[in-house]
């Protein structure tokens, strides 16, 4: 694991939309999975300015949702399917045969992770993973006490889940189950970057990169890949001790 601090949320957002720009620069069919959320916003926005400037060709890169809150439907604004829609897939005109989401409106959701896990196996593994810490350590919605070896699976949602996640829906939501790729899909990636900005990350972000390694806290996971960056603002990384220790 690599840990990278930026001085604030918009230096690490440019340099995680870089990642995406260098990566299909070089390999075009590219399969690219990111997270939606607050984290990951400013990221979307700096890619799609990037995209533009430069003329990158994004028309052969596979998208990957890394989750769906399970009822939510599209037209929700709190579904993740509604951030991808309007911060990513319209601005860069991708195609649906590009974008593979979980429908978490199915009556079937073993049967869409199922329909997921093929989509990723059939164009190899996951090139670059782009993903968000949540408050309780979870990365997608592999809360604590997930098993490291899943793949996708549908999951209970923990307490802070819920209560945290009221806020992407106005007015409130019930939020039950989650629909999300496994830390085996993780684990597989090529290269993982899990974002973090804001001191309200900074007690999570000292549990993933200084604490034990444990399901009890999914994020830790991120300090068993060779490849996987934690790239923290200057407020999520203030509580690290070895933060010296760390290349810029
Ligand atoms: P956030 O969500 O980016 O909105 O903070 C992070 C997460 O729960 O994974």
């Amino acid at each position: 694991m690599t840990l990278k601090i930026y001085k604030d949320h918009h230096q690490l957002s440019d340099t995680a939309a870089e990642e995406i720009i260098e990566l299909v620069k070089q390999k075009p069919d590219a399969v690219i999975c990111l997270a939606s959320g607050e984290t990951p916003r400013l990221t979307c926005r700096l890619l799609i300015k990037k995209v533009k400037e430069q003329q990158v060709d994004l028309s052969q890169c596979t998208f990957i949702g890394l989750d769906e809150w399970a009822g939510i439907p599209p037209s929700n604004e709190g579904s993740c399917h509604y951030f991808f829609q309007h911060e990513l897939f319209e601005p860069l005109q991708f195609r649906s045969e590009q974008i593979h989401l979980f429908d978490a409106l199915s009556a079937n959701l073993e049967d869409e992770c199922l329909k997921m896990d093929s989509a990723i196996f059939e164009r190899g593994v996951i090139d670059l993973m782009i993903v968000g810490i949540g408050m309780n350590g979870h990365i997608g919605f592999n809360e604590p006490g997930v098993s490291f070896n899943n793949y996708s699976h549908v999951i209970n949602l923990d307490e802070t889940t819920v209560t945290v996640g009221q806020k992407y829906f106005k007015g409130g939501a019930v939020l039950k189950q989650g629909i999300t790729l496994g830390l085996k899909h993780l684990q597989d990636a090529k290269k993982v970057l899990l974002l973090a900005n804001g001191i309200k990350k900074a007690e999570v972000i000292k549990k993933a990169v200084e604490g034990v390694v444990t399901n009890s806290f999914p994020a830790s996971i991120m300090q068993t890949h060779a490849n996987g960056w934690v790239m923290a603002d200057e407020e999520a990384a203030s509580l690290l001790d070895k933060r010296n220790n760390y290349p810029a």
